[in-house]
């Protein structure tokens, strides 16, 4: 006669785990074949049950959740293969995650590099071979990371070889061409941008489902998916109820509103994702990302060989790190257009952190696909600018935008679901400024000042609009700074305009 599977209640801030025997139908058969049994093996039988009653959990799990115990909730060392594990993100998640105790192997074609060379441009910090890298990392710390050179898009064969043989417990997947300009410069990178991510995220679900692996995709989307007009309301995670024609109530994706090549490579992505789940019962996790700024994080910073990059270039560099360089530079901040886009934003410590949380609570088999906002709060970008500038006395220069965009947006994001596994969000804050300004300075004579100006436009339009204007935009009038509230939103009040991708 076997034990019940107890069922494992995880209430929200007990830190507690209860530990019921679940099947009451299970107990009244022991009952009556307890005349079978000596005193001594029922209360062997039992004690297990008993002993576990109330037995505090190491993790303290914060969601109201109820699952069959052996189930995914309690974390444990996992084989977790990270593609794009070379990039900006994919590097220090990758050692966050070794840290923690994972068995992680990167896989990586290093595009991100070929691309910097076609550029012409670098990270502004040196960052090592990956070989002198991992091989860094094991000597301070005495892990372990793989490194498999496959392009996801191209090498079908050899990932789907790599999958089978490793049979991951995890999938990150970062490895896509990331950057909206970058998408926008000119048919090759269009071109190249879909055919890389797409083909890229399609070939890693067809070799997760020929592998028969179960492995959890997490993968890392964008907020760009909702596009970048004001939607006059909170944008919620993922799914939106509507009432179809007809009277019929269902949960359907958010709308997708991409506001370039590459944001629309992420919305085909959550098309794939949806068709897989629902045909193949894949788990996956879709990570909405904001704005990644900072640079290292505790475990780059420890070794000069482990550093991360840092794109400032028009094409890779982020709008906040781009500003923080400027500063340190003493170079204007470029701000486009009137700076009146609002904007998601998060540190890149709350990457690494985030993809843990997700890999620590994948949806259960047959669940829909799961997705969380994995941003921190939201902001205006000339707020921003005006923050650095009166750090550091350095002016913003109001540049003709590149971008075919709203001029303004509202951007009201929940992020409540990934806080309640417990995300706790780093915020805008002047410390971790001065980190990354730090950082700048170091390694100031690395810049190339020419190459921090747009160097892509959305359209024929804007690119005309860009080259003619040479004389700066003068700065709009002062608006009250954009807040971000618990749920993460800003609250400058503008009328609604159609979401402009
Ligand atoms: N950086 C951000 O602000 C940000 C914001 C939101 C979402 N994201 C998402 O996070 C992910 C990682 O972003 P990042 O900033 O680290 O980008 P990145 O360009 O620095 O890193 C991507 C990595 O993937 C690799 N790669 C690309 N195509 C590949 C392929 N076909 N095969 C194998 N490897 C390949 C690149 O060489 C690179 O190392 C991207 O998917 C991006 O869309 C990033």
């Amino acid at each position: 006669m076997g034990l019940p599977p107890p069922v494992v209640l995880h209430l929200e801030h007990l830190d507690v785990t209860f530990y019921f025997s679940s099947c009451w139908e299970s107990l009244k058969v022991w009952s009556s074949r307890m005349g079978a049994l000596s005193p001594r093996v029922f209360t062997l039988l039992l004690a297990p049950s008993v002993l576990s009653f109330f037995v505090p959990r190491r993790e303290g799990v914060r969601s109201l959740r109820a699952s069959i115990a052996g189930g995914d909730e309690a974390p444990k060392k996992k084989k977790i293969l990270v593609l794009g594990g070379d990039g900006f993100c994919g590097w220090p998640t990758s050692l966050h995650l070794s840290d923690a105790g994972h068995d992680v192997t990167i896989v990586d074609n290093l595009s991100r590099r070929n691309i910097d060379t076609e550029l012409g441009c670098d990270s502004l910090t040196p960052i090592s071979h990956p070989e002198v890298r991992l091989a860094a990392w094991e000597e301070l710390t005495g892990k372990k990371i793989g490194f498999e050179s496959i392009d996801v898009a191209e090498d079908y064969d050899r990932l789907a070889a790599l999958i089978d043989k490793e049979r991951p417990d995890a999938i990150v997947h970062f490895a896509e061409q990331r950057a909206a300009p970058y998408s926008q410069k000119g048919e090759k990178q269009k071109r190249y941008t879909v055919d890389n991510n797409v083909r890229g995220t399609h070939n890693v679900l067809t070799a997760v489902v020929e592998a028969d692996c179960c492995a959890h995709l997490v993968h890392l989307g964008t907020m760009g998916v909702y596009g970048y007009g004001t939607s006059g309301g909170e944008i919620p995670e993922g799914y939106i109820d509507v009432v179809l024609p007809g009277g019929r109530e269902a949960k359907i994706l958010h709308p997708a509103y991409p506001g370039s090549v590459y944001h629309t490579t992420k919305c085909l992505d959550a098309l794939l994702f949806q068709f897989y789940n629902k045909n193949d019962g894949l788990r996956i996790t879709d990570l909405h990302q904001g704005i990644v700024w900072g640079t290292n994080t505790k475990l780059t910073a420890m070794d000069d060989r482990l550093l991360n990059r840092f794109d400032y270039d028009g094409d890779y560099g982020t709008v906040l790190n781009r500003f923080l360089m400027q500063a340190a530079l003493g170079v204007p901040l470029t701000v486009y257009g009137t700076g009146g886009q609002t904007r998601a934003f998060i540190h890149i410590s709350d990457t690494a952190k985030c993809i843990e949380l997700a890999i620590n609570n994948p949806p259960q088999v047959g669940q829909p696909v799961e997705i969380f906002n994995q941003v921190a709060e939201t902001r205006r970008v000339r707020d921003i600018a005006d923050k650095i500038s009166s750090m550091s006395n350095v002016p913003a220069r109001f540049l003709p935008n590149p971008r075919q965009e709203a001029a303004e947006n509202e951007l009201d994001v929940s992020n409540r679901k990934f806080r309640s596994l417990g995300f706790e969000p780093t915020l805008l804050d002047d410390a971790l400024f001065d980190e990354v300004q730090l950082v700048a300075r170091k390694y100031k004579d690395r810049c190339i000042q020419t190459k921090i100006l747009p160097a892509s436009f959305w359209n024929r339009k804007r690119a005309i609009e860009c080259k003619e204007t040479t004389a700066p935009v003068p700065p709009p009038a002062r608006v009250p700074p954009a807040v971000s509230s618990s749920s993460s939103s800003s609250s400058s009040k503008e009328p609604a305009s159609p979401a402009v991708a």
